[in-house]
C-alpha cells in the first residue's frame, strides 16, 4: 500500500471537520474523492500535505508514518499537491512557476521541465508569459505541471475541473491518464463532477459532512442506484 490513512480527525479551531476518515491508495492507483461542497475534501488533502495538523489518526506513506512531518519533508518523500484555486504566482512567468516546484530536486530541473512540457506543449509555447495571462485551463495545467516538477509518487489534485470548459477537462483527464500510464504515478483526484471522477479513477470515496459514507471500485459505483440518484442525477 502506498498510502494508508486511518481514523483521521481534523478541524479548524474547535470545529471538527474530518471524522474518523480512512482512505487507502495502492501503488499506481488513481483514487477519486467526491462529495458535496463543504464535505471536507480540501481539508483532507491539506492534512495529507501537512498544511493542517490532524487532531488524531495516522498517515502512513511508503511505509512510514508522516503525520508529524513538515510539508516539505512530505514533498521530498514524493507527495505533491496541486491545490484548489491553483495557488500560482500570477506575476511570474510560466517557467518560473514550474521552477518553484523543483526545489526538492534541483539537479533535475531541466529534465523535469522537458518532461512537463512534453505533457503540456501549450506551457512550452507560453513559458515566458505571465501565469496571470493564461486561460483557466492553462493555469490548471501549470498547477499540475508544477506539482510534477518534484517527481511525486503521489499526485494530489484538488478540484480538477472547476471552472473549466468540457473540452479542456477531457484533455486534462487524458493527460493525467497518460502520466499514470507512463510513470506509474498514483493520484488522488478531488472532483465535483462525479461522472468524470468515476471515469478517470480505479476506486472512489464519497465524503459527506467530513465522513467517508461510501467507497468502492469506480465502475461499481457508476452502476449503483444510490450513487446515480444522489450524484449523477439519473432517475
Ligand atoms: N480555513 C478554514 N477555517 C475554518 N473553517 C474552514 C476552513 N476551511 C474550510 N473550513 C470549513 O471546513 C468544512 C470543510 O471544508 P472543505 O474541506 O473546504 O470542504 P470541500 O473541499 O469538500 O468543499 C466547511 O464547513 C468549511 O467551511
Ligand atoms: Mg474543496
Amino acid at each position: 500500500m502506498l498510502l494508508e490513512v486511518s481514523d483521521l480527525n481534523a478541524g479548524y479551531g474547535d470545529v471538527q471537520v474530518l471524522k474518523s476518515v480512512s482512505v487507502n491508495v495502492r501503488e499506481g492507483e488513481v483514487v477519486a474523492i467526491f462529495g458535496s461542497n463543504g464535505s471536507g475534501k480540501s481539508t483532507f488533502l491539506k492534512v495529507l500535505a501537512g498544511l493542517l495538523k490532524p487532531w488524531g489518526g495516522t498517515i502512513r506513506f511508503r511505509g512510514r508514518n508522516v503525520e508529524d512531518l513538515p510539508p516539505e519533508e512530505r514533498v521530498r518523500m514524493g507527495m505533491a499537491l496541486a491545490a484548489e484555486g491553483r495557488r500560482l504566482f500570477l506575476g511570474m512567468s510560466v517557467e518560473e512557476n514550474l521552477m518553484m516546484g523543483s526545489w526538492t530536486d534541483r539537479g533535475r530541473v531541466k529534465e523535469n521541465l522537458e518532461r512537463v512540457y512534453t505533457y503540456f506543449p501549450e506551457l512550452y509555447e507560453k513559458r515566458k508569459d505571465l501565469a496571470g495571462d493564461l486561460s483557466g485551463g492553462q493555469q490548471q495545467m501549470l498547477s499540475i505541471g508544477r506539482a510534477l516538477m518534484s517527481n511525486p509518487v503521489l499526485l494530489m489534485i484538488d478540484e480538477l475541473s472547476l471552472g473549466l470548459a468540457p473540452a479542456v477537462v477531457s484533455r486534462l483527464a487524458e493527460i493525467l491518464l497518460r502520466i499514470r500510464e507512463e510513470e506509474g504515478i498514483s493520484m488522488i483526484v478531488v472532483e465535483q463532477e462525479v461522472s468524470l471522477a468515476l471515469e478517470i479513477s480505479d476506486r472512489a470515496y464519497v465524503f459527506d459532512l467530513g465522513e467517508v459514507v461510501d467507497e468502492g471500485r469506480s465502475e461499481d459505483l457508476l452502476r449503483r442506484d444510490s450513487i446515480k440518484k444522489t450524484y449523477l442525477s439519473v432517475l
